[in-house]
């Protein structure tokens, strides 16, 4: 379609009608599109704008979207970004839109793939309406008479986050089937300063790794197709200038609130422009809308923040913590896990957990989670998935005794599952074996000795809904660790690929399961952080993060995590001594400081644990005990340091107090470690500052800053711009070390 046809088009269209109310109105068409304050939506909440050129009959553009402006006409805006012919392009720079639609012709990918049994791809979507539900809400509805096709962008900005969120609609309104292959949720233009992009990758036991990516030309595309939220590809992107830090520099962030197959891409044109797109990954064919259906894209979340990665973190934090999270919990203090995994495995044995259980209220776990192994024929990993009753074999009195003991001891019970999945060897198979994906021609991909459950039967989904509602009813289960422990290669139903009605089906099981059970509590877990996103979150209160209990890895781990979701949800568990998943060997100190910055647990086998270390564990969830509320209220952040050096911290939201933590994690390149520079403190107000793990610190030589100020003892008042801009010197410690420090205004 050429820009003529474009703008002869525009005149069968509505114009805008802007209705605080909600409401939808359509006028008639103006023959062009009338110039004046309509063709412009302006979203500003505290310091960001989002300005939109939305006249009615054109492509809708993005022409700001950034700090706020709050003195700018868009029609300035409009002039100040004009662009020109480029010798060898088209005679009329072809402008964006917010899908980049491939009827426009612009280079780079479009943001948007569709046909009618290969016809009809190549829409131009022009504004035919936009409505303001609410101040902070704009939706935009486009239209192709041509391809019939609607679309309609919902953009919010939160006012109490500034995150943006955006979906969009595509509703089919021709009359034959029309095949979707491809919808972001919005292009998002990228500031030019932007050059500097930061995504995560990473592999079991080893999630959310911060990846550098240099400037280039092209794409960078990361493209999920593991039918859970990937350990290698968390669907999150981070933008900044070359000169951002922690706490200084712009910065744009994104992530795709979604659990199932996702691409996250970037473009750069050849004339400098960029687009950043975040959508689902559909299997050819998984996406077909008959007549008159409407598929919506997962939310996009976005903020943007001119004061450095930390800015940027808070803001998604206060979305996560005001708009994302189940109020069910909210004001809760989040409990102390004991998880039996890395104790016991598979072998369940009443006794021994009778006597894990005492051990854990001892030295002050808050709840107990029984893990894989205690129902059907689950002595192992290649058996009874599916059959969600309590094993006779380990538990011949059913699961009452444990859980009595374990409630008589001041703890909540919690339990495992893994619903979505099946194993062969199971009474659920051999019953109904046709009920798992897959496409009859292929071969299943092994994994884990699993097969996954197609959600998109009622009959599956009531069956599960039913064991779990029973389990539930049956026991005192306040807690459900829910996992997820395979990808999903061929997620066909029938023949058709079914992976977004798939995840669809989960969110509403789980939905179904938290209605029937109010006070029910859901952690989410794919083999560690394999599904933790904004998607499941509104259904689940608590992330595993990873399957790896090593303290070193995981303060990177946690760091990674902690760009998008705060200290509350990322469920971290001291672990054994000799680490499971890499052989590491880390003090009980290390471990209990890893453990503490996050929502604290513990698994690990106590039995055989030192009484010295036992009691070093007592005393860390003591300290996390008094300060959760901080914890997982306050404001978070990281601190710029060296490689080797993990350092980050936790502002009350009165900035009288904080705390924060400093790991050594592999030793310091110069004789002497650097000073610790604090963040988010009142420059006006004096600290006492002290350090509280270990308790007593002591480094290698004395005597040090520790005996100098204190800082083990009563510790020494500083003052708040001292400790941020002068910097407190850190005592000489051994690598894989942490020290915790605490900062109360005097
Ligand atoms: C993977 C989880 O991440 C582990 O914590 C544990 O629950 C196992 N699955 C159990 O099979």
């Amino acid at each position: 379609m050429t820009n003529s046809e474009t703008t002869r088009s525009a005149s069968q269209t509505g114009s805008i009608v802007d209705d605080q109310d909600g409401g939808r109105v359509q006028s008639p068409a103006p023959a062009n599109a009338a110039s004046g304050p309509e063709d412009y939506a302006t979203l500003t909440v505290g310091d960001t704008s989002l300005i939109l050129a939305c006249a009615a009959g054109t492509c809708p553009r993005i022409l700001y979207w950034g700090t706020a402006l709050t003195d700018t006409r868009p029609e300035d805006l409009e002039l100040m970004t004009r662009r020109q012919h480029a010798k060898g392009g088209p005679d009329v720079e072809i402008a964006a839109s917010l899908l980049n639609e491939p009827g426009l012709g612009l280079g780079g990918a479009s943001g948007f793939a569709a046909h009618r049994g290969g016809k009809e791809w190549a829409s131009v979507f022009l504004v035919e309406r936009v409505e303001r539900p609410a101040p902070d809400q704009l939706n935009l509805v486009c239209r192709d008479r041509a391809t019939q096709i609607c679309v309609t962008h919902l953009i919010g900005i939160d006012p109490r986050s500034e995150v943006m969120t955006c979906r969009t609609r595509v509703g089919n309104e021709g009359e034959e089937v029309l095949s979707l292959d491809w919808c972001t949720a919005l292009c998002l233009p990228l500031d030019e300063r932007a050059s500097c992009l930061r995504g995560f990758s990473g592999r079991w036991a080893s999630e959310f790794q911060i990846e550098h990516i240099p400037e280039f030309s092209g794409a960078y595309v990361r493209e999920n197709k593991t039918g859970r939220t990937s350990h290698d590809s968390f669907p999150g992107l981070i933008a900044t200038d070359r000169n951002t830090n922690e706490d200084a520099g712009m910065v744009f962030g994104y992530h795709l609130g979604w659990s199932g197959n996702s691409r996250v891409r970037v473009d750069r044109l050849s004339d400098g422009r960029a687009f950043v797109q975040m959508g689902e990954y559909f299997f050819p064919g998984e996406m077909r809308l008959a007549p008159g259906e409407v598929y919506q894209t997962p939310v996009l979340f976005a903020a943007a923040a001119s004061k450095g990665l930390n800015s940027l973190s808070q803001k998604f934090h206060t979305h996560f913590r005001k708009q994302v999270m189940d109020g069910r919990i909210r004001g809760k203090a989040r409990p102390v896990h004991y998880n039996t995994w890395e104790a016991v495995y598979f072998n369940h044995d009443e006794a021994t957990l009778f006597s894990l259980a005492e051990a854990a209220a001892q030295v002050g776990a808050e709840r107990f989670v029984l893990d894989d192994g205690w129902f059907g024929g689950r002595r192992h990993d290649k058996a009874g998935l599916g059959d969600w009753w309590v094993s006779k074999d380990v538990y011949p009195d059913g699961l009452g005794p444990l859980i009595r003991h374990v409630g008589s001891l001041g703890m909540e019970f919690g339990i495992w599952v893994e619903p979505e999945m099946v194993n062969p060897d199971s009474d659920l198979y051999r019953a109904h074996p046709d009920w798992v994906l897959g496409v009859d021609a292929v071969t299943q991909v092994p994994f884990r000795g699993q097969y996954v459950l197609d959600l998109t039967r009622s009959e599956v989904v009531d069956y599960l809904f039913a064991a779990l509602d029973g389990l539930l009813g049956a026991h005192d289960i306040s807690y459900l660790k829910w996992d997820m422990n395979r990808d999903v290669h061929h997620p066909a139903s029938g023949g058709r690929a079914v992976m977004s009605r798939q995840i669809s089906a989960l969110y509403r099981l789980l939905e179904r399961l938290r209605a029937a059970h109010p006070k029910l509590e859901i952690e989410t877990c794919a083999s560690g952080g394999g599904r933790a996103d904004y998607g499941i979150l509104p259904y689940t209160d608590r992330i595993w993060v990873s399957d790896s209990n090593d303290a070193v890895d995981r303060q990177r781990i946690q760091c990674g995590a902690s760009h998008f979701f705060p200290l509350e949800v990322t469920g971290s568990h001291v672990g054994p001594k000799t680490c499971h998943s890499t052989g590491r060997k880390l003090s009980m100190e290390m471990r209990v400081a890893s453990a503490m910055f996050g929502h604290m647990g513990m698994e690990l086998n106590l039995l055989q644990e030192t009484k010295a270390d036992l009691e070093v564990l007592k005393a860390g969830i003591v300290l996390y005990k008094a300060h959760r509320e901080l914890l997982h209220t306050g404001l978070f952040w990281r601190l710029d340091t060296p490689d080797h050096i993990n350092a980050m911290g936790v502002v009350s939201l009165d900035r009288k107090q904080a705390l924060f933590s400093w790991a050594n994690l592999t030793g310091h390149g110069k004789t002497l470690p650097g000073r610790i520079f604090f963040s988010g403190l009142s420059p006006e107000r004096r600290y006492r500052t002290q350090i509280i793990w270990p308790s007593p610190a002591r480094s290698p030589t004395s005597p040090s800053i520790i005996e100098a100020a204190d800082l083990s003892g009563a510790g020494t008042v500083f003052s708040g711009e001292a400790l941020m801009r002068s910097g407190l010197q850190v005592p000489l410690m051994n690598p894989e070390t942490c020290l915790i420090y605490r900062l109360i205004e005097e």
